[in-house]
């Protein structure tokens, strides 16, 4: 059964559901972990990796509001050889593609390619030339990006055999707010550093609902400030 998470218009989103096929027999009593494990072979995973402040901030005139490089690395390192789907103000605070990795870049502007050096704007990814498929899954430092006018064309491309092939079955979405805020319904896993501090800002990370996601695992580290890492997984 493929796993086809959105439907109807861009922000219409229906709840993640269990994502294994029928045939899979998934033991009641496998844990947390063996159970996401499981559904992370049979299909894609969808993840958040956020870094919020204490009351939810996570940037301010498209700027991180701190700088921790452990946070930074802790990202490039997760996030290497993977796809990333990121909403048009993110993309623009980042300044550039983040290398060896497939950028999907989410905008209602039909112009917004243009802008953008070397970039395929794919409006109907089922359509997608094979020529296209080639460019996409080469990962190289200068990344291939994709401008795509809604999450749901962004997960049809995820969904391509040889795209997910190449970057894996867990797909990264990496902010910023509003596509959070869209997506948190669908995504099984978030990784978020917790900064122990509150800032002022103009973009949030929405409230983690505790009835669906469970903290699964949690490094605190000193700093000023001080942060942790923490990862919840989808009950
Ligand atoms: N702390 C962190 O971990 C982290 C991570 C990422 C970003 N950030 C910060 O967050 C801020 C940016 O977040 P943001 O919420 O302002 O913007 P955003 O989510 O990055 O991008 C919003 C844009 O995405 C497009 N978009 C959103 N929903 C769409 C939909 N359903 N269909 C088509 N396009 C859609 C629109 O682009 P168009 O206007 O072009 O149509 C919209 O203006 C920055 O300050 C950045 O530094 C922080």
């Amino acid at each position: 059964m493929p796993f086809n998470p959105i439907k109807g218009k861009n922000n219409n989103v229906t709840p993640a559901k269990p994502v294994t096929p029928a045939t899979t027999v998934i033991p009641a009593k496998a844990g947390i972990q063996e159970k996401e494990k499981i559904k992370l072979i049979m299909n894609l995973i969808y993840s958040h990796i956020c870094a919020a402040a204490e009351n939810n901030t996570i940037g301010l005139k498209g700027k991180l509001p701190w700088n921790i490089p452990e946070d930074l690395q802790f990202f490039k390192e997760k996030t290497q050889r993977k796809i990333l789907i990121m909403g048009r103000k993110t993309f623009e605070s980042l300044g550039t593609p983040l290398p060896y990795r497939l950028n999907i870049v989410i905008t209602r502007n039909k112009d917004f390619q243009s802008k953008i050096h070397g970039s395929i704007r794919l409006d109907d990814t089922s359509r997608i030339s094979k020529e296209e498929i080639k460019t996409l899954t080469t990962v190289k430092k200068s990344s291939p990006v994709v401008i795509c006018p809604s999450v749901k064309e962004a997960m049809n491309l995820c969904r391509q055999n040889e795209i997910h092939q190449q970057y894996g079955k867990e797909i990264f979405i990496i902010g910023g707010g509003e596509i959070y805020k869209q997506t948190l319904p669908l995504v099984h896993c978030i990784y978020l550093t917790r900064i122990h501090q509150t800032y002022e800002g103009d973009a949030f990370y929405p409230e983690i609902p505790d009835k669906d996601f469970q903290e699964v695992d949690r490094k605190d580290c000193k700093g000023n400030p001080s942060y942790s890492f923490i990862t919840y997984k989808r009950v």
